[in-house]
């Protein structure tokens, strides 16, 4: 099923394809604007141009030849549209029982392909502040997600460890000693901070404001480091592990691994080999003593080496770049980075363009909005830095305090063990659920509230579903013995049509790198799963644990559908499902 991605879909196209000569995969299946006109429609429009007719025509006679098939049941013309109205029956069951099988998403679609995906890649030396978090968590949404599909994700963390600024912190720690000399056994029992070292850089830039000395000081360390000098080098290690064993607390905490940890400093010894590659074909032009290379369109040129002949963050992002064509020869290579670079990555792009790599049109910058806490933009420079373990803590305990008022029962122990998924879970949402590019404001109260548009919500119907499991004292894992005739109201056949959509929402969220069609179509599910379930509380006929066995089996199954659906949504998301909170 190349572009129809279940077998009702599939259907409807080639209910067309065959009655008008056209290829199925040509055709695209929608949703009509209202479910009385049919649960699945095709426009005539491209096809009646082609054939030189007009689509109310083509979708007229679309209809006349219509035949039922298994999941198909009638085909009426409505103006240019063809709509479609499945069998029920046929179609619950399949929907069903594919999600019971872990079958609903098609596994093989990215089956044969890499991605490269470029996310979190903080600097060192700094903390992970609240934006990188927002990268961090969609750049994992979209490893999850392709993963799913069945593609080969490479997650890459390009850690910012290398450069001029790294020069500064060195500046900033020797000043600090007052000129008093380590050894490299000193310097690896050193105990320091990462707080201590984002300390001593910002008063190190804030001594020498408005001058070159921070710049210039910072570069003849950079120097030294690239010359190999011992006890700067230890010094920058201890830095650099220091700063890694804060941010992998964090990706505990979010639960993700990398694949290929290769930062900037891995990059750097290429900057010769690049800056000769690009003088021998002519491109590499000196200005105020820099190496640069001018691109067309651009203002400015791209810089490569500086004036001491020391690589920058273009110079390693190019060497990065090449590494991973040669090493994983992605079909696709993203790089989950903040708007504020897109200047970067376009002349990046470019450059790798204009040396000959036609593999640069497979490269993408997938661009993030900021995130704001408390109205402001929140970054290191600000001075108020929201820590994220703090962020995390402080998220738990307000789920804590939700989970009282709302399930005061829950076993402390299981209280324990839910309230840090739940917390964590709403704070990963909150960054996913608006669009991508977007600037975003941070707010706790609505992040945690558990009936919002919120990741508790879903969460919390997840568990829902999960204790109806549980009171039923029958777990549906099979559609074996289901009858679903028994399906029968309109708010049951709702549901079904959500979970129907969800392969194309997760394969269209892959191709655009947007996690928040998943986040936007969990709220969606979550929200017809509740109003069917909450007709029973005005009509006990419609519960799902009715007396009638087959009745209640039926519902059930559908019940497990739909948290089957949640739960694998959640994941693809980052977040846990707790069966109970
Ligand atoms: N370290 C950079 C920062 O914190 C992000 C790196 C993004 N990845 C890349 N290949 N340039 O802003």
């Amino acid at each position: 099923m190349p572009s129809h991605h279940t077998p009702l879909h599939q259907a409807a196209a080639e209910a067309v394809a065959a009655a008008t000569g056209v290829l199925a995969t040509d055709l695209k299946v929608e949703a009509p604007p209202r479910a009385e006109m049919g649960d699945l429609a095709v426009g005539c429009f491209a096809i009646a141009k082609a054939q030189g007719k007009n689509p109310a025509q083509v979708a007229q006679e679309v209809a006349a030849k219509f035949a039922p098939t298994d999941l198909l049941a009638s085909a009426t013309a409505a103006g240019p549209f063809v709509n479609f109205k499945a069998n029920r029956q046929a179609t619950l069951r399949w929907v069903v029982d594919a999600t019971l099988q872990g079958k609903l998403l098609p596994r093989e679609h990215g089956a044969g392909k890499t991605i490269t995906i470029d996310y979190g890649s903080p600097n060192i030396s700094k903390h992970l502040a609240y934006h990188h978090i927002r990268g961090t968590t969609i750049g994992h949404a979209l490893a999850q997600s392709f993963r799913a599909l069945g593609y080969n994700v490479v997650g890459i963390n390009f850690l910012g460890d290398w450069g001029t600024t790294h020069g500064m912190v060195i500046a900033a720690y020797y000043d600090q000693l007052s000129g008093k000399k380590l050894t490299v056994d000193e310097i690896q029992n050193l105990s320091v901070t990462v707080e201590q070292l984002n300390q001593l850089y910002v008063a190190f830039r804030a001594k020498y404001k408005d001058t070159t000395v921070a710049e210039d000081r910072g570069r003849a360390y950079l120097k030294m480091l690239e010359d190999g000098d011992a006890e700067v080098t230890a010094l920058w290690q201890k830095f650099r592990d220091v700063s890694w064993a804060e941010f992998e607390e964090v990706y505990k905490v979010l639960d993700i691994e990398y694949d290929d940890l290769n930062g900037e400093s891995f990059f750097w010894k290429d900057g010769e080999r690049i800056a000769a590659e690009l003088e021998k074909r002519g491109l590499l032009v000196e200005s105020e003593g820099a190496k640069v290379v001018e691109l067309e369109g651009e203002k400015t040129p791209i810089l490569l080496l500086t004036k001491d002949g020391t690589t920058l963050y273009a110079t390693r992002d190019v060497a990065a770049a090449e590494y991973r064509e040669k090493t994983y020869h992605p079909t696709r290579s993203l790089y989950v980075v903040d708007r504020g670079q897109a200047t970067h990555f376009r002349q990046l792009f470019k450059l790798l363009a204009k040396t000959g790599h036609g593999w640069a049109s497979r490269l993408q910058h997938v661009p993030y909005g900021l995130v704001r806490v408390g109205g402001k933009k929140t970054g290191t420079r600000l001075g108020n830095v929201v820590l994220m373990r703090e962020v995390f803590t402080i998220a738990e305990q307000e789920v804590r305090a939700r989970i009282a008022e709302v399930n005061p029962n829950l076993p402390p122990d299981v209280v324990d063990k839910v309230a840090p998924q739940v917390g964590i879970g709403a704070v990963i949402f909150a960054n996913l659920a608006p669009q991508r590019d977007k600037d975003i404001d941070f707010e706790l109260d609505k992040a945690v509230s558990l009936d919002g548009d919120s990741g508790p919500y879903l969460q919390y119907s997840h568990a829902r579903c999960a204790s109806i499991g549980r009171k039923a004292n029958e777990t549906v894992t099979s559609i074996d013995g289901v009858d679903f005739a028994k399906l029968s109201h309109d708010a049951e056949w709702a549901v079904a049509k959500k979970l129907l959509e969800f392969p194309e929402i997760v394969v269209r969220s892959t191709d655009n790198a947007e996690p928040h069609v998943i986040a936007h179509y969990l709220l969606d599910l979550a929200g017809e799963f509740s109003r069917w379930y909450t007709l029973g509380n005005a009509d006990a006929t419609l519960r799902v644990l009715v007396d009638d066995a087959d009745v209640r089996r039926a519902r059930l199954a559908l019940v497990a559908a739909v948290q089957a659906t949640l739960r694998e949504g959640l994941s693809l998301l980052g977040m846990a499902a707790p069966d109970q909170m």
